[in-house]
């Protein structure tokens, strides 16, 4: 893996660690977490020995909280909008082959809502908050948010994060569908790194032809969807892990999945 100034990525095994590593500014997104997180996660999808990347933050208190609200001064709407058009960590694991988890270990906000919920699966710790206070600033969610929050916990919840700009606490996320599961501080990585092992033991194949199609719900219409699916559930047939699945299953064993 290359170093990188913003970035930490540590594998451990199968899974990959993917650390923002501005802990004294709480992690925000500046321009370079954007470039670097790119790059980064581009290394990790061709690295066939990561079968799942988990997204943390440095430091105790913040996962990220939010866009760097410094490099918003000045910037004219035109540049701006090429900014967040070009390749930011957002589209980047939005179109990430392999499951990727978030792993919220503070506040999640703004921009840092925007890449847990670009995420497949987010879990988060007891003292985590989150919310989207653009509202605060003047301005509105730009990467992402209207649409995934959306999607995800319905309109009128995720109106009123919107337009409140109000941080929530972990159980309340919980209760919304926004998070999968909540974990005391001291549980988290190790209840994160549980998941992510169980997730990496199945087929590679099969893995990214089920993220494809799970996100196809939120991309097409239904009858879109349903052919996609049948597509996706066909290509795990031309896999050496389907025969591998199967025959394991008949055999009574444990199967062992190359992801060919
Ligand atoms: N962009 C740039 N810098 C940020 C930042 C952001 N989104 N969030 C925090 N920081 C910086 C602070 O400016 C501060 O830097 P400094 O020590 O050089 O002054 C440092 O991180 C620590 O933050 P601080 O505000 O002192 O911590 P706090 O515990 O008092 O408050 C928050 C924590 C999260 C409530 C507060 O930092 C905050 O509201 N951040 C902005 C959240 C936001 O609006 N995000 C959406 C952006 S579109």
């Amino acid at each position: 893996m290359s170093n990188y100034e913003t970035i930490l990525v540590e594998k451990r095994g199968s899974v990959a660690v993917l650390t923002i590593n501005r802990p004294d500014k709480l992690n925000a997104l500046g321009y370079k977490v954007h470039q670097e997180g790119v790059a980064a996660l581009e290394e990790l999808r061709k690295d066939s020995e990561v079968r799942v990347v988990v997204i943390t933050g440095a430091g105790e208190k913040s996962f990220i909280a939010g866009a760097d609200i410094s490099e918003f001064t000045g910037k004219t709407p035109v540049t701006q909008r090429n900014i967040f058009q070009e390749k930011t960590l957002f589209n980047s694991i939005d179109a990430f082959p392999k499951p990727i988890i978030a792993m919220i270990n503070g506040f999640c906000l703004g921009g840092g809502c925007e890449v847990a919920l670009a995420c497949d699966i987010r879990i988060a710790s007891e003292k985590a908050k989150l919310g989207q206070p653009e509202i605060n600033l003047g301005i509105i969610p730009g990467g992402g948010g209207t649409q995934r929050l959306t999607r995800l916990i319905g309109e009128g919840k995720s109106m009123e994060m919107i337009l409140t700009g109000d941080m929530i606490d972990a159980h309340t996320a919980f209760n919304l569908g926004l998070v999968n599961h909540v974990y005391p501080v001291d549980e988290l990585e190790a209840k994160t790194m549980e998941l992510a092992n169980k997730i990496a033991e199945k087929s590679p194949i099969a893995l990214q032809m089920a993220k494809e199609a799970v996100k196809l719900a939120a991309k097409s219409n239904l009858d879109e969807g349903l052919r996609r699916e049948v597509d996706l559930f066909a290509i795990c047939f031309s896999s050496q892990d389907k025969e591998e699945g199967v025959a394991a299953f008949l055999e009574k064993r444990k199967p062992v999945f190359t992801g060919k």
